[in-house]
């Protein structure tokens, strides 16, 4: 852990680790109550109720995987806030593409591989303890070390791992650094709204641009089309069949692309 965070410049220079928690998040928000500075980032081993978006749950095995969250705050004039949890994805997705260039992102918080696995996940949730005091927990999860065989029979065909993609081990705190470094990179791009660069790697690294894709919306309705990309507030853009555009804001939506063509 102390090799990752001599890599950075401010994130992780406050950091907190523990062998079990319920979720990260819920120990940066507390720790956020009782002073965390911005950058501070709480790391487990285990999570015994790590938590995903759309109230799904977050596989968190103990001695395989990286789970942390990092307190940031926002400034008065930040970017639109659906493009974070997009920009921290392509954060993840660069620095994990250290490794292997076969990572990619998948609308709307998902770093996958070549094959539309999920790699990592990402939960940005927003916390304002205080008016005018507004902070985002930015959660990630990273299935590193993890084999096919330890996943759940529900998670296997959908989920993989870097070891995996890369047919060998690595140092869960040499990943970490790399992801660290990356993140402290983009948020700063993010927080001087200098998104340009954003644009350009998101498009070059968006596994659904171009796909098939079925969209399942809170109001339990699908609808189909192809993926063309993101807005400037990072909504998808999905041509339906008729040619028209619609556009879906992040949230609530889950997409999968195994749409009969
Ligand atoms: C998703 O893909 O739905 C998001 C998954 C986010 C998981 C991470 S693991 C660290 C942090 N703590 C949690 O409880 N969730 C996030």
């Amino acid at each position: 852990m102390i090799t990752a965070v001599q890599q950075t410049k401010w994130i992780g220079k406050n950091w907190r680790f523990f062998e079990v928690v319920e979720s990260t998040q819920d120990v940066v928000r507390e720790w956020i109550l009782n002073g965390a500075p911005h950058g501070a980032i709480v790391i487990a081993d285990r999570q015994t109720c790590g938590r995903g978006r759309i109230g799904r749950s977050w596989f968190s095995p103990p001695g395989k995987n990286l789970y942390f969250t990092v307190a940031m705050q926002l400034s008065h004039s930040h970017p639109p806030l659906g493009t974070l949890s997009l920009l921290i994805g392509v954060a993840v997705a660069e620095a994990l593409r250290k490794f292997s260039d076969r990572i990619f992102v998948k609308w709307a918080n998902d770093v996958v591989s070549e094959l539309g696995r999920k790699l990592a996940g990402i939960l940005v949730e927003g916390f304002e303890p205080e008016p005018k005091k507004v902070w985002a927990l930015v959660g990630v999860g990273i299935n590193v070390n993890i084999t096919e065989n330890d996943f759940p029979d529900d998670l296997r065909p959908i989920a993989t791992s870097l070891s995996i993609v890369c047919s060998r081990e690595f140092d869960r705190f040499e990943v970490l650094a790399k992801v660290l470094c990356s993140l402290e990179f983009w948020w700063g791009k993010w927080e001087n709204n200098e998104l340009d660069l954003f644009w350009q790697a998101y498009d070059q690294l968006d596994w659904l641009k171009g796909k098939r894709v079925r969209a399942f919306l809170p109001d339990g309705t699908e609808v189909e089309g192809t993926a063309a990309g993101i807005t400037f507030d990072g909504e998808l853009r999905l041509i339906l069949p008729e040619g028209t555009e619609r556009r879906l804001i992040a949230g609530d939506v889950s997409v999968r692309t195994n749409v009969a063509s």
